[in-house]
């Protein structure tokens, strides 16, 4: 394949990114007065608005000419039949088969499996070892493995059903199972211990940590194994850690950790929120599956968005990126997609393993509006960097909320967005002049309810694939994760006051001091 900077269609972006980069989005405005109404389009009930971008049809046509030139279509069509699209694990990366209208058979079994415990558990009859009624579900995992369940689980909140409470531990640092369980009754709480190899250290220090809390409180003989769920892919390292067999839930080789959240993966959300709207949530992703897969990449919400994208991080240099959600309950959504686009394309080396020639994944991060304009927006409005935003807005309140607050929510980022877009000019005080031009595409979701999220989710997840492809890279291995693992371990027994061998100067003196200070101790 000829290399991406090779191409006619990134040549033609080059050049026209010399005539558009000093053009101001004011002036894109001014020459069109019905820009905000003609730059959007609309997925699966998502509306997004990209007009506040600096782009013209010409950069458009360019780019949608580079994600054909790039096979986007093609890969799109592989991934969706299950081929072999990660490369160097030459397997597929099926998750769009989680949440499909005709799932596999074994996405069907585990659906229903899913669909009994939740039942059994919202009927009070998933019972612990002393016959109690089990209340708490604490998620163990990390990555992943954490990421997806506890931001949909926070997301859909206000759908909590007073039934299974959930909360989460990744962390290895022991605080954060400590405190997950204050206040808890080892009697009524249930673990799930959510790894899809069952061998990743932290995942598994938690697991003895939570097995040795229950053990201490529920006397003896403590029938533990009715107080844990494993979902995992070692379904023999499950088995041989105690779960029962029937409370192993499986995941495949063929979901990528960062994908899995439709899968049993997604079990405390499927607890908390009730099956009902799980399956919701399923059916807002397959809507955004349905227009990746048909809609002409001029109209392909994903496909927009990632291109948006290549063009802010290839042809101008941005290094980051902002998400922004106006909502409370999707705070930990910047999180979550730092590592879906961080993990998925934060890579320097194509399919072929030679290096790539252009940016890849830039630094996602953000936080739920209107706190980041306390904090970091200043540097948004006046500061030299070029940082390219997502608004993530949902239309109607949540049932229950204030909707003059939710108005005031809106104003905000709708304030927000238009600030940075145009500025605002003080001649007299060149300390408050904001210039403008910072791009943003406004998503406007109808309300943050389960079918709007996994529309939402699935959205991303396809934005992450075609930059991918685009750049040539394999999006969905992590190899990049390994090395500091491998070395944790290695270094582990050097603090506990072992050789250090083979450590660098700066490590071994680093190492020297933290046990001096635990010796001062
Ligand atoms: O270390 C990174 C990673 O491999 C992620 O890709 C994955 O989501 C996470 O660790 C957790 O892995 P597991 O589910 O196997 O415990």
């Amino acid at each position: 394949m000829t290399s991406l900077t090779d191409t006619a269609s990134w040549r033609q972006l080059r050049e026209h990114h010399e005539r558009l980069a000093t053009v101001h989005l004011g002036d894109l405005f001014a020459a069109e007065p019905g820009r905000g109404r003609r730059l959007v389009a609309g997925a699966a009930g998502i509306y997004a608005d990209y007009s506040k971008h600096r782009v013209t049809d010409e950069t458009l046509r360019l780019l949608f000419a580079l994600a054909r030139e790039r096979g986007v279509e093609r890969w799109r069509d592989r991934m969706f039949a299950g081929e072999p699209v990660n490369t160097s694990e030459n397997r597929p990366a099926w998750h769009v088969a989680l949440r499909a209208a005709t799932p596999p058979p074994e996405v069907v079994a585990t659906l229903a499996q899913m669909r009994s415990l939740v039942d059994r558990a919202h009927r009070w009859a998933l019972r612990g070892a002393n016959g109690r009624p089990l209340r708490t579900v604490i998620n163990l995992g990390i990555g992943g493995s954490d990421l997806g369940p506890r931001m949909a689980t926070r997301a859909l909140r206000t759908l909590d059903a007073g039934r299974i409470r959930a909360r989460f531990v990744a962390n290895v640092d022991p605080a954060d199972l400590d405190a997950a369980l204050e206040g808890l009754d080892p009697e009524t709480t249930c673990f799930i211990i959510t790894s899809k190899t069952f061998k990743t250290v932290e995942t598994l220090d938690n697991a003895r940590r939570a097995r040795a809390w229950l053990a201490r409180t529920l006397g003896d003989p403590p029938d533990l194994a009715a107080h844990f769920i494993a979902v995992t892919a070692n379904r023999d390292a499950a088995r041989a850690w105690g779960i029962a067999a029937d409370r192993v839930f499986p995941m495949w080789d063929w979901v990528g950790g960062r994908y899995s959240v439709w899968s049993a993966v997604g079990l405390p959300l499927a607890l908390a929120v009730g099956m009902a709207a799980f399956d919701e949530f399923l059916d807002g992703a397959r809507a955004m599956d349905e227009h990746f897969q048909t809609a002409p990449l001029e109209s392909n919400l994903p496909a927009i968005l990632a291109l948006l994208g290549v063009w802010y991080g290839d042809f101008f240099g941005a290094q980051t990126h902002a998400v922004l959600p106006y909502a409370e309950d999707l705070r930990e959504l910047p999180a979550y997609l730092q590592q879906l686009e961080m993990e998925s394309n934060g890579k320097r080396v194509g399919r072929d393993g030679a290096p790539v020639d252009c940016a890849t994944a830039p630094v996602v991060w953000g936080a739920a509006g209107t706190n980041g304009q306390h904090a970091f927006h200043q540097l948004l409005h006046q500061g030299t960097l070029l940082v390219p935003s997502d608004f993530i807005v949902p239309a109607q309140p949540a049932t229950g909320t204030d909707p003059d607050a939710h108005r005031s929510l809106l104003a905000n980022a709708l304030a927000q967005s238009a600030a940075l877009a145009f500025g605002g000019d003080d001649p007299a005080a060149p300390h408050r002049r904001c210039p403008g031009n910072q791009p943003s595409t406004t998503l406007v979701l109808p309300r943050l309810d389960p079918h709007s999220l996994g529309a939402l989710l699935a959205l991303y997840e396809h934005k992450v694939f075609v930059q991918g492809v685009v750049w040539g890279i394999n999006s969905f291995d992590q190899w990049g994760v390994e090395l500091g693992k491998a070395m944790a371990n290695g270094l582990a027994p050097a603090l506990g006051g072992r050789e250090a061998d083979g450590a660098d100067s700066s490590t071994r003196a680093l190492i020297a001091r933290i046990r001096a200070a635990g010796e001062a101790d």
